[in-house]
């Protein structure tokens, strides 16, 4: 048994995936220029495939840094408690930051991390979310690019996770009823 036998379905094709991480890219190179130097900051441990896909499309110079924040624990349901785990190297101060997340859920965590990076007073600062999951909003956070909109299913692969696996699966996925049942609070 692998991995892909606890795939129910396959919400997001690999192929879909890389066209719309495609699309993002060109929304984003008509956002920024050289001058601009945009940091992109990105939110591990989900965000980091979608980043280094984007980041492949961009034409601007840019930097990229990267920041930890944990609120999951192994389990599936938020718990609304934000913890850094890893803070960025670049001073940001001045800067344009676009913030790379894997998925907005609850919004907990990027409220958390937007309300946090304000502080450090940056030129600019803008969200690209490769997927969002409104039904579940409890924050209202403005988001600059979104890759889709997903229903409230148990979705993991590209970065994505349940208890640390199913990252590296090229597609988004949904999770069989089965693997997470007696593991989920
Ligand atoms: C996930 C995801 C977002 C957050 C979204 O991270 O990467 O950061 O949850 O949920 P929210 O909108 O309800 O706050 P997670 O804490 O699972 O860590 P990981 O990226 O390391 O898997």
């Amino acid at each position: 048994m692998g991995l892909r036998d606890d795939v129910s379905k396959i919400l997001i094709s690999e192929e879909e995936l890389q066209a719309r991480v495609e699309e993002l890219a060109q929304e984003i190179n008509a956002t920024y220029t050289d001058a601009d130097r945009p940091l992109l900051v990105c939110v591990l441990k989900g965000g980091f495939m979608f980043l280094a896909d984007l980041t492949r499309h961009l034409d601007m110079r840019h930097e990229i840094d990267f920041m930890e924040v944990s609120s999951y624990g192994a389990g599936t349901v938020s718990t609304g408690v934000v913890r850094i785990l890893l803070d960025l190297e670049c001073n940001i101060e001045g800067r344009h930051v676009l913030i790379v997340e894997d998925i907005v859920d609850s919004g907990r965590t990027l409220d958390y991390i937007t309300r946090n990076l304000s502080t450090r007073r940056p030129a600019s600062m803008r969200v690209c979310t490769l997927l969002s999951k409104p039904s579940r909003r409890e924050i209202n956070v403005p988001l600059d690019f979104v890759g889709f909109e997903v229903p409230d299913e148990f979705v993991m692969g590209y970065g994505l996770d349940f208890a640390e696996e199913y990252r590296n699966l090229p597609f988004i996925g949904v999770l069989k009823e089965e693997v997470y049942q007696g593991v989920v609070e």
